[in-house]
C-alpha cells in the first residue's frame, strides 16, 4: 500500500515535470491556483515537491483567505478581494454549524443551498478580484509561466489558464454534478456509474438506476447556482460567449485525488490520472487498537493473520 503511494506520487511528480520542462534539464514555470481549504493542503505537498526538483511557482491567493499562507518554496502574490475575514470566518462557522444539524433532510437541502450561496459569492468575488486585477494579470502573462496549476471546482484558474493561453494541469478530487466527465468528454451512462449522494452501489437494480436518473438535474441545479458566475466573467473577458464545459475542456491533465478503493471504477480518458492517496501525504501510523478493528470488519474471523 505505502508503495502504492509512493509509486503514484512519483508518477504524478513525473507527469507534472514533463509538463513543466520545455527541454530536458530545465526547470519550469508553475503559476499555481490553488482552492482554499483542505484541497489547498494537498495541493501544497505537490508544490513543494515540485520546488525540490527544481521548479519555480508562483502561488496566486485572494488577502482573504483560510489556509493559502506565504512558505519558503514558492512565490505568493495575493490580491484584494470585495470581502471580509470576519464574514469569511462567519460562513465557515455556519457551514461548520450545517454538518452537525439535525433537521429533516428538505430544511437540510435549503439550508445548504442557502449556505452554498453565500459561499459561492466568496469564490466569485475572490474569482473577480483575481481576474479583472490588471497590474497583476499583466504580470502573470509577462512572466511566460509553462502550466497552471488548479483545482477546477474553484474555476477561476481554469478561466485564468484560458485567459492567458497556458495550458492547465486540473487537480482536483471530484465535481458533484458530472462537470468533469463534460470536460474530458468521457461516457458516463446513468445504468453503469453511480451518483454523487445517491449512495447507489455498482451494480444497480432497475429502480436505482432511476433514482440515479432524478438526482442529476438537482446535482445541475446545485453547479447552475454556483458556476454561471465563472461562465459569465469568461465570456466578458474572451470576449464571446463561453460554457464551464468549454473552459474545462481544454485541461491538458486531470489529476483525480481519488482511487478505486474508495470511488467506484467508470470509463476514463488518457488523460484522467488517479492520485489517490496523495491527501494523506503527512499520514500518521494508525494505532493498535484501530488496526485491529479495521481488519476485523474488514476480514471477519481472519484476523490471526
Ligand atoms: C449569508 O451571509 C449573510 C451575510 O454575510 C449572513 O447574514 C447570513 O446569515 C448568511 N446565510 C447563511 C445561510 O449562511
Ligand atoms: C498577454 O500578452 C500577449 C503578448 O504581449 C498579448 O497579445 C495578450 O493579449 C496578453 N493577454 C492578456 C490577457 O493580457
Amino acid at each position: 500500500m505505502a508503495l502504492g503511494l509512493q509509486l503514484r506520487r512519483q508518477v504524478l511528480a513525473g507527469l507534472l515535470l514533463c509538463l513543466c520542462v520545455g527541454r530536458w534539464a530545465e526547470a519550469g514555470k508553475v503559476l499555481v491556483v490553488p482552492m482554499d481549504g483542505s484541497p489547498w493542503l494537498s495541493m501544497r505537498e505537490v508544490v513543494r515537491e515540485l520546488h525540490a526538483r527544481g521548479h519555480q511557482a508562483v502561488v496566486v491567493a485572494p488577502e482573504v483567505n483560510m489556509h493559502i499562507k506565504a512558505e519558503e518554496f514558492f512565490t505568493m502574490k495575493t490580491y484584494g478581494i470585495r470581502y471580509t475575514q470576519d464574514k469569511l470566518d462567519s460562513l465557515m462557522k455556519t457551514q461548520v454549524h450545517l454538518v452537525f444539524e439535525k433537521v429533516h433532510w428538505v430544511t437540510l437541502f435549503l439550508k445548504t443551498m442557502a449556505s452554498l450561496k453565500n459561499a459561492s459569492l466568496l469564490f466569485e468575488r475572490s474569482c473577480e478580484g483575481l481576474l479583472y486585477n490588471k497590474d497583476l494579470i499583466r504580470h502573470l502573462n509577462a512572466s511566460s509561466f509553462d502550466v497552471v496549476l488548479t483545482d477546477p471546482v474553484h474555476p477561476c484558474g481554469a478561466v485564468l489558464a484560458k485567459y492567458l493561453s497556458i495550458p492547465a494541469v486540473f487537480f482536483l478530487r471530484q465535481f458533484p454534478c458530472d462537470l468533469d466527465v463534460e470536460g474530458t468528454a468521457c461516457p458516463n451512462p446513468f445504468s453503469y456509474v453511480p451518483r454523487l449522494l445517491t449512495m447507489n452501489p455498482d451494480r444497480m437494480t432497475f429502480f436505482q438506476r432511476v433514482k440515479n436518473m432524478l438526482y442529476a438535474p438537482g446535482l445541475k441545479y446545485i453547479c447552475q447556482v454556483v458556476y454561471t458566475p465563472f461562465a459569465r466573467m469568461a465570456s466578458e473577458l474572451l470576449q464571446r460567449e463561453v460554457s464551464l464545459g468549454e473552459i474545462l475542456a481544454s485541461g491538458s491533465v486531470w489529476l483525480f485525488r481519488g482511487d478505486p478503493v474508495m470511488d467506484y471504477p467508470r470509463p476514463i480518458m488518457p488523460n484522467m490520472v488517479f492520485i489517490g492517496g496523495i491527501n494523506c501525504a503527512n499520514r500518521k501510523p494508525l494505532s493498535q487498537v484501530c488496526t485491529a478493528a479495521v481488519v476485523q470488519s474488514v476480514l471477519p474471523g481472519e484476523h490471526n493473520l
